[in-house]
Parts: structure tokens; sequence; C-alpha cells
């Protein structure tokens, strides 16, 4: 998988607003409701130039077509304000909700893209994460950039038009106050990208810091009975102590400064407005009820401006929880080239010379040859480690071999199209997954309707049926619920029951009882005796006993076979696995 060039930031902000882009008319709305809303901000004030005459008893300037008389009234400026609020709020609402809308939307597509995504994506993808890494993804990241998308457009239109109605009017009142006024910009502008820039270093710390107050924790809940039997409690406590202690320290220095920076904001501020004041004394040549209105802008605009400087930061946000997000969406999904299906295949698997390796210096499979013939038993024995469920991962295409072939009846798999391959090959291994569904659509899992009389027959066969007929609502009890509630042997029987549901000519166990007791090995056995009649099986055994029977048994160690036959000639070869066998059974 090669790794592309980082993404600039103006790349993945523009992908980023290509999700939200597909929603244009919400943008539209939004943007206009956020424009009425500007506009009747600017109104406002300029309802005081109407106020000052009034009280100063001079005829108002005529407005929208109304005329003088109207506008020097007593009423005017009340119902003027009231109007002017209405209209402003309805602007608002429209401004917010749609593009809130906006954001929604972009939260559950990007959701779905990016699951769907990930379940089609390679075991190796699967191999180098942690699921807490990718649920986290789905949850937190994706909030995250959406939130920081919407935020960051939604100050755009609301603050940015402000600003710009403001200064508008500024202008038109007075241009050269205006021009001066607009020197200190920088000023402010500077101090607060210094701040922010600080902010998002702080927030970085302290994101980090949540991450580990929620590391710590999970670590110590979920391996609750390891600290307790060790006597952990101790050190559990100082590590959570410690990741709360940095969050607090980062978490004081962020308000510290924040609590700081609004006093030395409004300070320059007042410095400009005093300025301000001053110039309009001293030169103002219009009327006094001009110079209020004037004023007031000047105070006014510092609350939207100060809401533009903080785009940058909401977008840098964004963009580092989005990244993650894209280099994920970015990778290739599981190679599905094959185009050929096997229809109804008798289930001859060959194995010939192959070769395979996680990486590259290590091998983990050296040459591996067998065949297995249709309706016959192949076993693998051997070291942990040696290799033999990686055999079954390349079966199924967890994973490609590097060299040699797989066929399946002649076919090698990697022509056949993968659903179809997987749809061939059962397998149940030593982790009895359990959705939360009912037992029933767990025993038919990835079948597209559910069939009761197949699924009993299943339970029967797996020697399952009579404790699923004893739980609270018999096939229809949920597994997630009650299925904690099973035995391993009983979660291990519903398994072997799927498998049997799925009727494949290809069967593959893989420890499928190791973690059993004897007793409910023996109760599993005769179902998976069962579960073999009439398929090629490959099973993986850690008990030989349970192996006995096998046409063939291939012992593995370190990525190659070193031994084949039966029981009896294994047996009588006196070579490793006589050895193994004579271990177990002394
Ligand atoms: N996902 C993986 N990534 C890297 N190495 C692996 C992975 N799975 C297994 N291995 C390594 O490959 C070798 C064979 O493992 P495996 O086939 O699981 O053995 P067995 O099933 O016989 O116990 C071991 O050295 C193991 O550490
Ligand atoms: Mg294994």
């Amino acid at each position: 998988m090669s790794t592309p060039a980082k993404p600039t930031s103006v790349e993945s902000y523009k992908r980023l607003l290509s999700y939200a882009f597909k929603y244009k008319a919400y943008f539209i709305i939004s943007f206009i409701g956020f424009g009425v809303f500007a506009a009747m901000e600017a109104q406002l004030i300029n309802i005081l130039e109407y106020f000052v005459d009034r009280l100063e008893g001079r005829p108002s300037a005529p407005v929208l077509g109304l005329s003088a008389d109207v506008t020097s009234s007593l009423w005017f400026v009340p119902i003027s304000v009231v109007v002017l609020s209405i209209i402003r709020g309805i602007g608002a609402y429209f401004g917010n909700f749609y593009m809130s809308l906006v954001g929604l939307n972009v939260i559950t597509n990007l959701r779905r893209q990016i699951f769907s995504q990930m379940i089609y994506l390679p075991q190796s993808f699967y191999d180098t994460k942690n699921s807490g890494e990718l649920i986290s993804l789905l949850v937190y990241n994706i909030e995250q950039v959406t939130g920081s998308v919407t935020n960051a457009v939604k100050t755009l239109f609301r603050d940015g038009m402000s600003v710009a109605w403001f200064l508008a009017m500024m202008l038109i009142i007075n241009w050269k106050l205006t021009l001066a006024f607009i020197c200190v910009a920088p000023v402010l502008g500077g101090l607060m990208y210094i701040a922010s820039k600080y902010f998002r270093k702080v927030s970085h710390k302290i994101q980090s810091a949540v991450g580990r107050v929620s590391h710590v924790a999970t670590e110590s809940i979920q391996g609750i009975k390891l600290v307790k039997s060790y006597g952990g409690e101790k050190y559990e406590l100082d590590r959570f102590n410690d990741a709360t202690n940095q969050n607090l320290h980062y978490g004081t220095k962020f308000e510290r400064v924040s609590a700081f920076q609004t006093p030395v904001l409004h300070i320059v501020l007042a410095l400009a407005l005093a300025v301000t004041f001053y110039l309009i004394m001293i030169l103002w040549d219009s009327d006094s009820s001009k110079a209020v209105v004037y004023a007031t802008y000047a105070a006014a605009i510092a609350k939207p401006f100060r809401q533009l400087t903080k785009i940058n930061s909401i977008i840098q946000k964004g963009l580092a929880a989005a990244d993650t997000i894209f280099e994920v969406l970015d990778l290739q999904a599981e190679p599905n080239s094959g185009q050929q299906k096997l229809n109804a295949p008798k289930g001859r698997v060959e194995l010939k010379d192959v070769h395979f390796g996680y990486n590259q210096d290590t091998p983990a499979l050296n040459g591996i040859s067998f065949a297995i013939e249709p309706g016959q038993t192949v076993a693998l024995v051997g070291s942990s480690g040696s290799g033999k469920s990686t055999i079954v991962s390349l079966l199924l295409r967890f994973y490609d071999n590097q060299q040699g072939s797989i066929t399946i009846d002649g076919t090698p798999i990697q022509s056949l199209e993968l659903h179809n391959l997987r749809e061939h090959i059962a397998l149940v291994n030593q982790q009895t997954i359990l959705f939360n569904d009912t037992i029933a659509a767990n025993i038919a899992y990835g079948s597209e309707h559910i069939d009761e009389a197949r699924i009993q027959d299943a339970a029967k066969q797996a020697n399952a049926h009579d404790f699923i007929m004893a739980l609270p609502n018999g096939y229809q009890t949920p597994a997630g619920e009650d299925g904690s509630r099973l035995s391993g042997g009983q979660r291990q029987r519903i398994a072997i029951a799927r498998a049997l549901y799925k009727n494949a000519p290809i069967l593959i166990l893989d420890e499928a009882t190791s973690a059993l007791d004897n007793e409910s090995e023996k109760q599993i056995q005769s179902a998976l005796d069962e579960l073999k009649q009439g398929r090629t099986t490959l099973v993986i055994a850690h008990r030989l006993s349970t192996i006995e029977n096998a046409d063939t048994i291939l012992v593995m160690d370190n990525g190659r076979i070193v031994e084949a036959g039966n029981h009896q000639t294994l047996l009588d070869r006196s070579g490793v696995y006589a050895n193994l066998y004579h271990s177990q059974f002394s």
C-alpha cells in the first residue's frame, strides 16, 4: 500500500467543503438568513439616529417611502426596534437551522461512507488498528470535523456579513474617520492570532490528556479481574491520577489565557474607540445623531470581528480530525478482481508450494503443499505459531499468498469472485461471536432469508436445540443480553449451528473446541462429526484425540509440513507426531 503525499490544509478543507456543498439549497437559505440577520443588526444601530433627532427636536429624514412625519413621530423608534428584532430573529433562525442541517447531513454521510469503507478493508488494516481507535473515528472525529465545517461557515456568513455591513455603513457616514479606525484592525488581528495559536497548542495537549484518561480507564475497567487478582488497584489509581492531573494542568492554562484574552482585547478596542471619540469630538461637522450612530458602529464591530478571527482555529481543529478520516477513506478495499464463480463445487482443495509472510523478513509459511479430496478430512497439528491459522486465512483470502497456488476444484482462488469463494467455506474458530440479534438470526447470519425449519435442523445437529428452547424466548431470545449468560460450550454450539446452516461444501475448524472442557468438547465432538459428513474438512486441533480419525494428518513446524500420514502410520514412524501424542496421553 503506497502512502500518498500528505494533503495540505487547503486541499483537505476543500475536500471537506465538497461534502457540505452537496446541500447547496441549505447553504443558500442559510446565507440569506444570515444576510437578513446582519442587515437588521445594522438597521437597529441606524435607528439611533432617529432617536437622537427626536430627543433634540430635529425632524428626521424620510426612509423607505415613509415621510418625515412618520419617522419623526414618537412611536417610530420603539416600533422599529420591535419589528427589526423580529426580522433579525427570523433571519437568525433560517441561518442557524439550515447550516445545522448541512452539518447533520454531512455527519450521516461521512459516517456511512467511512463504515462502508471499513467493512471492505483488508484484514491487514485491522491487524494494525485497535477497535477503540476505529470507533472513535466513527463517533468522535466525524463530529469534530463536521462541527468545524459548519461552525466556520456559520461564523463566516453571520459575522462576516455583520462586519461588512458595519464597515460599509461607517464608510458611508464618514469614510476618512473609518479609514483611520481600520488601522487598528491589524493590531487586533495580530493579538487574536497569537492567542488562538496558543489555544490550539494547549487544545492539542488537552485532547491527548483526555485520550490518556479514557485509555487508562478503559484498560483498568476491561482488565478489572486482572487488576483485582494482582492487587493492581493502587497502580491504576496512580496512573489515572497522573492522566487527570495533566488534564487539569492544561485546562488551567487554557482558561487562564482565555480569561485574560477578553479584557486585553477590550482594552485595545477601547483605545481605538477613545481615539475615534476624540476625533469625532474635534472633527465632526454634521448632525450629532449621525455621530452617535457612527460611534455605535465602531463599538459594535468588535464582536463579529473577534468571531471572525476565531475561524482559523476552528478550522485547524477540524482538519486534524479530518486527516485520519481521509486516510481511511483513501485506503484500497480488499482486492476483488476475480471474475469466476463456482456453482456448487465438489470442494477439492489444493495448495501447491505456498509461501507467505505477514512481513517481508519473517515467512509464516514456507512451501506448503497438500490436497484435500472432496469429502475427506485433513487435520493440521503442530505447536502454536507454526502457521496453521495462517493457512486458513489464506484459504479465505484474508491475505493473499505471495508464492505458489491455492485452488478449489482446480480454480485458483484469486480468480474467484471474493464473495463467491467465501460462500463455499464455513469457518468455525475459537472466537464465537454472537451478534446483538436473536439466536435465530445469529444462526442464519449472512443469508438473505431466514428459514426457521432449517435453523432448527441446524441447531438440533449441533446439539444446541435443547438449551435454546430452554431460553426465555427460545430462538427469538436476543443473543446480546442473554448471550453473556450462555456458557462457552453453548456459544460454540451456536457457532457450529451457524456453520451447518451455511451448508458450505468446505468446512474449516480452527481450534473450534480448544477452549472447552472435556465434557463440553465431547458433546460438541458429536455435533462436529455430524458437520463433517459429506464435506471437505480442514480441522486444526490441539487435543490429538479429536483428530485421530482424520484421513490425513499433517504435522507443521515453523511454516513447513514435517510429517504427513494417518494416525497409525504417524505413530509407527515414532516422529514428531508420535512424541506429541505420547506427551498428551502419558
Ligand atoms: N496478523 C499477523 N500479523 C503478523 N504476524 C502474524 C499474524 N498472525 C500470525 N502471525 C505470525 O505468523 C506465525 C504463524 O501464526 P499462526 O498461523 O497463527 O500459527 P498457529 O495457528 O499455528 O498457532 C506466527 O509466528 C505468528 O506470530
Ligand atoms: Mg492458530
